[in-house]
């Protein structure tokens, strides 16, 4: 308050004048209704992107991993919140990994505004629980990693709804898809996701268990090879390089896109999910991919020994679909102790 001492006799007396005396009372003013404003937005559903905030409260999911595992819990969280009468949103980061792509509804509600809700956490196991149908609280995040269609596949057209791309996205997977053809004439497309990376670590160390391996590919791509006239099969993976040299291209029907860079993850993604079936490997991208694709989708089964870990948090009944196509996973690298 340094000015103030230049007044004299100031100290005690300080609206000595109608001047001050007005611009000290308009700063009051300002102070106590700027407050009173903010805690009417914080507290009234003027603040929220839709209405009845207040009525329905506030769900939403903590954003945890990579693209996959945001779908999972954007449609864990729109399934959960409808079962159980509340209004969803999704926090930022969430909104920046699948905006780009999908047309999400779900509304967006902003950091500073997330930070001053009272959350209270609400830890989802991977599969659907009837006691998930009557979550208490008005304020709820879910968290945990949810990849499942116990949970929302009864909303399946809703949630496809919810994932269907944008328009420059999906006019550049189909010019990409429709350059493959060539002289086909009656081209069916194969998305095969591989996925590598730090799971070709992490299986066998932490989960007892094993990624795909070159038979595994060999043999869903037979299976498609049988059953189709002119297949194409359009491969992504995060390990491009390990791909190129494991995967058979000599018959000419298979097309490596991408550099397996995290830059081109979406647009891998949308190219799969153009096409018409789906390989994949392990990982929710790869199933995520099968689910959007809606043809057949050919998965990677049983991939863990019987004592892993990993089938306590993991229910491979709860994550591929009925219908999908397992097939069995060879395990004695494990067994022998030689993996990676
Ligand atoms: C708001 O809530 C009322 C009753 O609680 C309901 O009738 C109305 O459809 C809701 N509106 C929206 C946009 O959800
Ligand atoms: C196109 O191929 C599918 C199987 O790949 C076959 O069932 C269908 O009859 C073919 N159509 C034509 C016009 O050849
Ligand atoms: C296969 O996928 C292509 C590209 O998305 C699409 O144009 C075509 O209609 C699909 N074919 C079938 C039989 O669904
Ligand atoms: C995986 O193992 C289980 C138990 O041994 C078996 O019932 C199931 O058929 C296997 N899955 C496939 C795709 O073979």
């Amino acid at each position: 308050m340094e000015g103030w001492d230049l007044l004299p006799s100031s100290r005690w007396v300080p609206f000595q004048t109608p001047y001050k005396l007005t611009l000290c009372l308009l700063l009051f003013v300002i102070l106590i209704s700027s407050i009173y404003l903010s805690n009417w937005i914080a507290t009234t559903e003027w603040g929220f992107p839709t209405p009845n905030a207040t009525e329905q409260g506030v769900w939403t999911v903590n954003p945890k991993g990579r693209l996959g595992n945001q779908m999972g819990e954007y449609a864990t969280l729109y399934a959960l919140a409808k079962m159980n009468g509340r209004q969803a949103y999704i926090l930022p980061k969430m909104h920046q990994h699948l905006a780009p792509l999908f047309r999400i509804s779900l509304p967006m509600i902003s950091r500073s505004r997330a930070w001053r809700i009272p959350w209270k956490d609400y830890e989802l196991h991977d599969w659907m629980s009837e006691e998930y149908r009557h979550i208490e609280g008005k304020y709820v995040r879910l968290t945990g990693y949810p990849c499942s269609w116990t949970f929302y596949h009864h909303l399946q057209q809703e949630i496809l709804q919810e994932f269907s791309f944008h328009d420059h996205v999906k006019e550049e997977a189909t010019r990409y898809l429709a350059g493959l053809r060539g002289q086909r004439r009656n081209v069916t497309y194969v998305g095969v996701h591989v996925r590598r990376g730090d799971y070709v670590r992490v299986m066998p160390q932490v989960w007892k268990g094993v990624v795909a391996d070159k038979a595994y590919l060999e043999k869903a791509m037979g299976y498609f090879r049988a059953k189709y006239q002119e297949p194409v099969f359009v491969v992504t993976s995060n390990g491009m390089e390990w791909c190129r040299e494991n995967i058979d291209a000599s018959r000419g029907d298979v097309y490596f896109s991408g550099d397996g860079k995290e830059s081109s993850h979406g647009r891998d993604f949308a190219l799969l999910a153009h096409c018409n079936h789906t390989i994949m490997t392990i990982g929710s991208f790869g199933i995520w991919a099968g689910y959007l694709a809606g043809g057949e989708t050919v998965y990677l089964a049983n991939y863990t020994l019987p004592d892993s870990p990993f089938l306590e948090i993991f229910k491979p009944a709860a994550t591929f679909l009925p219908e999908w196509i397992g097939i069995n996973a060879d395990l004695s690298p494990l067994r022998s102790g030689m993996t990676g």
